[in-house]
């Protein structure tokens, strides 16, 4: 579905102009983020969409049909939202949290928590935990049921108000990996808020920077706006790590994939005293064996410790360099498009690339 924004203006009974003329089509399929400083109008530009809040001027087209001629509940109940802290209702339990659209749409209560259990399943959450309050759950875990919850309407268009400002730095990286595998399944039309940069070009196919005042900066790709900002402040706002930031879109050429010990699931280990990286029967990694580990009969997924960041063998040179800083191995981890393991990469000969080659900017 494609959203439009029409000479779009808000203004408030206080007087404050919010949104100020905008004009802005979100592609069918597509993630666009909204990023500015806060105050800028980020959250009334989305809340127009689903009519939480009227525009005092222009028009919000969905698929080329004004949501103002429909009835606002029915629009509301048609696309999925999620904010910050999840929003969930505590007194209710996760699967009944997530069933809240179908059940509103008149589905019976078996229904809605069957598909409700399918949709914890899909946003990587364990079943037992469809039972529990999210009280008892960690802060991501309450945004991943905000996402599934937000899924359930099942809808084409799902708006996303800093749904992972919240969190840590980590879990938030898990976040909107999630959201991105999600959505490379899903491809619904997305629209998502928030004030971090980083965050906007990591997610975006589009990014509109907005500034105080409700006016669009500048809308375009995240190289676009990295590369070539319009203004002071697009340069300003966009500005710090430039340079790193620049990675996202140089060329990984001339990165060394080294050979990488593996150990398989399942199969018995011998002793050693370096990183080995625990692969399944697919060759796809599951997490690293610790120097001098002792496992017991055949490797379990057990043993291994998670965590670093995969770099797909071809994409840009700043997923080689998340991958090799975030191992526990300082060794990267290279995979083919099928999550297969290549091999290693080892951080200070992807700096020596990235200093060898002249920085676009
Ligand atoms: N209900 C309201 N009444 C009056 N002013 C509001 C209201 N909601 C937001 N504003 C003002 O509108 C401007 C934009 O707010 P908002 O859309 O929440 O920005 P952002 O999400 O980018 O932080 C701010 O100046 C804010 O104070
Ligand atoms: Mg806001």
């Amino acid at each position: 579905m494609t959203i439009e924004f029409r000479d779009v203006t808000k203004q408030y009974p206080d007087g404050t102009v919010a949104v100020d003329k905008l004009n802005l089509t979100v592609e069918d399929g597509t993630i666009t983020v909204l990023v500015g400083p806060s105050g800028c109008g980020k959250t009334t530009s989305l809340r127009m969409i689903n009519r939480m809040v009227e525009p005092t001027g222009g028009q919000v087209l969905l698929d080329g049909k004004d949501v103002a001629e429909g009835d606002p509940a029915l629009l509301r109940r048609g696309i999925g939202y999620v904010i910050q802290h999840a929003g969930l209702f505590p007194h209710r339990t996760v699967l009944d949290n997530i069933a809240t659209v179908p059940l509103l749409s008149g589905w019976d209560k078996a229904k809605a928590r069957k598909r409700a259990a399918e949709l914890l399943e899909t946003i990587g959450l364990p079943a037992e935990l469809g039972k529990r309050y999210p009280a008892q759950l960690s802060g991501g875990q309450q945004q991943r049921v905000g996402v599934a919850r937000a899924l359930a309407a099942d809808s084409p268009v799902l708006l996303m108000d800093e749904p992972f400002s919240a969190v840590d730095p980590i879990v938030r990286e898990d976040l909107q990996n999630e959201l991105l595998r999600l959505q490379s399944q899903l491809g619904k039309t997305i629209v998502f808020v928030t004030h971090d940069i980083d965050e906007a070009v990591r997610l975006g196919d589009k990014v509109a920077v907005m500034r105080v005042g409700g006016k669009l900066a500048q809308y375009g790709t995240p190289a676009d706006v990295l590369r070539h900002p319009v203004d002071d402040f697009v340069a300003s706002f966009v500005g710090r790590d430039r340079g790193y930031r620049g990675l996202s879109f140089l060329s990984a050429d001339g990165v060394e994939v080294k050979e990488i010990e593996l150990v398989e699931i399942g199969a018995p280990v011998s002793a050693s005293d370096g990183w080995r990286l625990g692969v399944n029967a697919d060759k796809q990694p599951r997490g690293w064996l610790p120097p001098n580990s002792t496992v017991d009969g055949a490797l379990s997924e057990d043993d291994l410790v998670a965590g670093g960041s995969l770099w797909i063998h071809g994409t840009p040179i700043r997923g080689a360099l998340d991958a090799a800083l975030s191992s526990p191995a300082s060794l990267g981890v290279v995979v083919d498009e099928d999550h297969r393991v290549l091999g290693g990469v080892v951080a200070r000969q992807v700096l020596d690339v990235i200093e060898a080659t002249p920085q676009a900017s």
